[in-house]
């Protein structure tokens, strides 16, 4: 019999359509907040679930769920899912690595730009009429162009934020991951391998593109925030967790650390107060993959993905991007 899966958020209908071929679908047709008893109610008699980061699945959400075979998330990044219980219950999970990767680098980028260069804050300052105010010394920031560009995670994105900075900008990279690349990679991206206190040290502009985990909770705390240069911009396109918000807002505000730009945060979609206070942060709304072409390119992925596991339609017995217990747990390390 067919498949029954639910989309959990509107995506693209077109994309999320081709499901109807082989599955009944349940999509939930306008954007919606979950709490874990809709997603419980949700997976009761699914055999599969299309999600995003917004729904976090685990233990609890499976219990009554005794058909569902398979979780695929639209994104790279799944701490959404607790994958030990996924695992424990036999349900496959899968991610959208590599279509994003370049967008995810492209946004990054910006982010450093725009808080290294004080753009936001330049356009606040313009909208607000005081350009008569202006001086020579209005709106200094810092170079990117010739400066070091520190990386700490070095999948996909970091490789592109690495290429962008040393052939685009010729920047000096320094990286550090849990393994180090192989040599002709690195030549080609053109990064260096240092150890984390080096890197924090070293970088005039720091880059977060690290997978979350409880291993990696808060690895930019007061302590790591206090070993880099006060002139430095540190940028996060990763997930929230990584950073000690608190922190990172305390050396903003006293001239510890020179700006920041982020994507990502502990409590989304709220945004503590502390961070939406300061001048020199670049905030976004987790728009990292979000262009057009790309958001389209996981879509399609996931229900690739979600067709694959599912063994129905086109896909059945093709490899989907599954991920395991044993990823999650892999994280770049001091
Ligand atoms: C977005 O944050 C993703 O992980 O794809
Ligand atoms: C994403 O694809 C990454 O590995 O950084």
């Amino acid at each position: 019999s067919r498949p029954r899966v639910w989309v959990s958020q509107p995506l693209f209908d077109d994309i999320v359509g081709q499901l109807a071929a082989h599955c009944d679908v349940d999509a939930v047709a306008e954007v919606t907040e979950h709490d874990p008893a809709a997603i419980a109610a949700a997976l009761r008699e699914a055999d599969g679930a299309l999600v995003t980061l917004n729904e976090r699945i685990g233990a609890q959400e499976l219990a009554g769920a005794p058909r569902l075979r398979a979780i695929a998330n639209v994104g790279v990044g799944y701490n959404n899912l607790d994958i030990p219980a996924l695992d424990a219950a036999g349900i496959v999970a899968t991610n959208t690595p590599e279509v994003l990767s370049e967008t995810t680098a492209d946004l990054g980028f910006a982010l450093l730009m725009a808080a290294a260069r004080r753009i936001t804050e330049s356009e606040r300052w313009l909208r607000e009429g005081r350009w008569k105010q202006w001086s020579f010394s209005t709106m200094l920031g810092a170079d990117i162009h010739g400066s070091t560009l520190g990386i700490l995670g070095m999948g996909r994105i970091g490789q592109g934020i690495a290429r962008r900075g040393h052939h685009g900008f010729g920047m000096k990279v320094l990286y550090h991951n849990r393994s180090r690349l192989p040599e002709t990679v690195e030549r080609r991206v053109g990064a260096r391998y240092v150890d984390f206190d080096t890197l924090l040290a070293q970088a005039d502009h720091l880059v977060l593109v690290l997978p979350y985990s409880p291993a990696s909770h808060h690895l930019i705390d007061a302590a790591a925030l206090a070993k880099m240069k006060p002139t430095a911009t540190l940028v996060n396109v990763a997930r929230g967790g990584l950073v000690d918000e608190p922190a990172l807002a305390d050396v903003l505000a006293h001239g510890r650390l020179a700006a920041a730009g982020l994507d990502v945060y502990e409590g989304e979609p709220a945004v503590r107060p502390e961070l939406l206070a300061l001048r020199n942060v670049v905030l976004t709304p987790h728009i990292g993959s979000a262009s057009l072409a790309t958001r389209r390119a996981m879509v399609q992925l996931a229900v690739d993905n979600l067709l694959a596991a599912l063994g129905v339609g086109p896909r059945a017995g093709h490899p989907a991007n599954p991920v395991t217990a044993k990823k999650t747990t892999a994280i770049a390390g001091q």
